[in-house]
């Protein structure tokens, strides 16, 4: 049979940037009525590559052609008339507008002089409508969690007609509800002829949806493969460049004393009466499905939010948490799960953005800073955590996705607490530093610190998990020990099936 032709071609392309080559050589095709998974480790170069795809960077070599005709796409406006539509991995809504006001940015609808508000309102809640989302289209977007914006991301790209849809890491902010909701989309998108192009670091997704993939590593391109007919173990090998052995490297330590107690703890309608302790050398992964309760505990008991009830001490000492700034001088870490939002400063370099937050740690006793230990400790986790960055005076907004959420992880390592909560770890990081990022817990482990590991991962919860806490509708549902934990188990708590 002869092969489809496919509506994209982008042959050969390189790209540098002050310093860096970002791409060299590099082909991807895709294909109308298919799904084409694009892949590769953080700092590989796919959001580059789709970046001049869509107009925003131009090409310092090679061609693109689309339907088999050569185009030349010197901006945004060029790429949408291409028919080219895309959702970045960075939020790119204003939050100081509404949703329709975002949905219709440069293609506002007009009525003579002026906006035609009330039609772009009325068209705007018809989409929203049918994409089954219930929200006011005059919602300020500031007001939408991270997983609504993204989804508004998605609407606005999805409407445009567009032929070839680029979608980079759509699902790292999204809930399960909202990621089925996306892959819904995705088939109707399909049916409709047009072709994806899919950004994602989580294997299960690239099996469930897509037809093809390719792989770029270090700015190469590795190989197209169809789906069908690859094992996840060869996807690997070909994104990292070798075999990936054993992706849960456990340990064993003793555990030690209590250094976490949590007793009946409530917070208004949405937690009840939870109740748990942590010890010394353990990682407790605390499993459920989105809005289960998970991080409104971890930000209770962090501080960020307020309880009104229940006690939580520290090492068999009542804590009196009221704000993070008393969870972090109890000895309480909380990398949040929203690391898109969380502060990194785009304006100042990695190793700024790794140890400001830790001042303290490096001042004298005559309040001087001690440079040398910042850029030990920079360029220690730098390569732990295989962040790719040109160096530590980089600008952090140079820096690809992952490697930005990389630093963010860095800085929270680098704040040595007791007691560590970490919120989905590893979402948007690719599979190699997953493993690296296991060892750091398992150090941790090691040291005699407690982790709280929240995931919806559920190979992560029982690969790295000493004990799990399931959690449902706010309340903890079950308790498991990590020989006795299965999924099947997990689930059933998750959902509310008591024993
Ligand atoms: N504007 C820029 N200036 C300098 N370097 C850049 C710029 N944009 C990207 N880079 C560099 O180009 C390389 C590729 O980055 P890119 O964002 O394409 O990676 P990615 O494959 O999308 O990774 P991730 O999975 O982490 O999102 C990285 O080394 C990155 O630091
Ligand atoms: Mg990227």
């Amino acid at each position: 049979m002869q092969e489809k032709m496919p509506i994209l071609e982008m042959k050969n392309i390189s790209k540098s940037f002050p310093g860096v080559k970002a791409l060299s050589g590099v082909n991807l095709r895709a294909f109308s009525g298919e799904v084409m998974a694009l892949l590769g480790e953080n700092g590989a170069g796919k959001s580059t590559l789709m970046k001049i795809l869509s107009g925003v960077y131009k090409r310092d070599e090679g061609i693109i052609r689309i339907e088999g005709r050569e185009v030349e796409i010197n901006g945004i406006k060029d790429a949408q008339n291409l028919g080219i539509s895309i959702i970045h991995q960075e939020l790119s809504l204003l939050p100081n507008l509404t949703i329709y006001e975002n949905l219709f940015l440069g293609n506002e609808i007009l009525g003579g002089f002026k906006l035609n508000k009330r039609e772009m309102i009325k068209k705007s809640e018809e989409l929203l409508k049918s994409f089954d989302f219930t929200v006011s289209p005059k919602t300020l977007t500031k007001e939408l969690t991270v997983g609504e914006m993204q989804m508004v991301e998605i609407i606005k790209a999805v409407s445009k007609d567009a032929k070839i849809i680029i979608m980079d890491e759509p699902t790292t902010a999204l809930t399960e509800v909202e990621t089925e909701k996306l892959f819904k989309i995705i088939e109707r998108l399909k049916n409709n002829n047009v072709a994806i192009i899919y950004i994602s670091h989580r294997m299960d997704e690239i099996f469930k949806i897509c037809d093809k993939i390719t792989v770029l590593r270090d700015g190469t391109f590795i190989g197209e493969e169809d789906v069908k007919g690859i094992t996840k173990d060869k996807l690997i090998s070909m994104m990292v460049g070798r075999k990936l052995e054993e992706q849960f490297p456990r340990i064993d330590t003793k555990i030690g004393k209590s250094i976490l107690k949590v007793e009946n703890l409530s917070m208004k309608d949405k937690i009840k009466d939870v109740s748990f302790e942590l010890f010394e050398g353990e990682i407790l992964g605390v499993a459920g499905l989105m809005g289960s309760g998970r991080t409104e505990v971890a930000k209770l008991i962090f501080g960020e939010y307020k309880k009104s009830s229940g006690n939580v001490y520290i090492e068999g000492k009542k804590a009196d948490i009221n704000s993070p700034k008393d969870g972090i001088r109890e000895g309480i870490a909380y990398l949040s799960e929203d690391r898109k939002k969380e502060g990194l400063i785009l304006k100042l370099s990695v190793l700024e953005n790794m140890t400001l937050s830790n001042l303290k740690k490096y001042e004298s006793k005559v309040k001087r800073i001690n440079r040398a230990k910042e850029l030990e400790d920079c360029k220690a986790y730098t390569k732990k955590l295989l962040i790719k960055t040109s160096s530590p005076n980089q600008l952090i907004k140079n820096l690809s996705g992952g490697n930005q959420q990389k630093v963010i992880i860095a800085k929270w390592l680098l704040t040595s607490p007791k007691v560590f909560i970490i919120d989905e770890p590893t979402r948007g990081i690719d599979v190699g530093a997953k493993k690296e990022i296991y060892q750091i817990l398992n150090e941790l482990k090691a040291q005699g610190k407690g982790i709280i590991m929240i995931s919806s991962d559920m190979e992560e919860i029982l690969g790295v998990s000493d004990r799990i806490l399931v959690m449902h509708e706010g309340r903890i549902t079950g308790e498991i020990q990590r020989d006795k934990a299965s999924q099947e188990k997990i689930m059933k708590y998750a959902v509310g099936i008591a024993d």
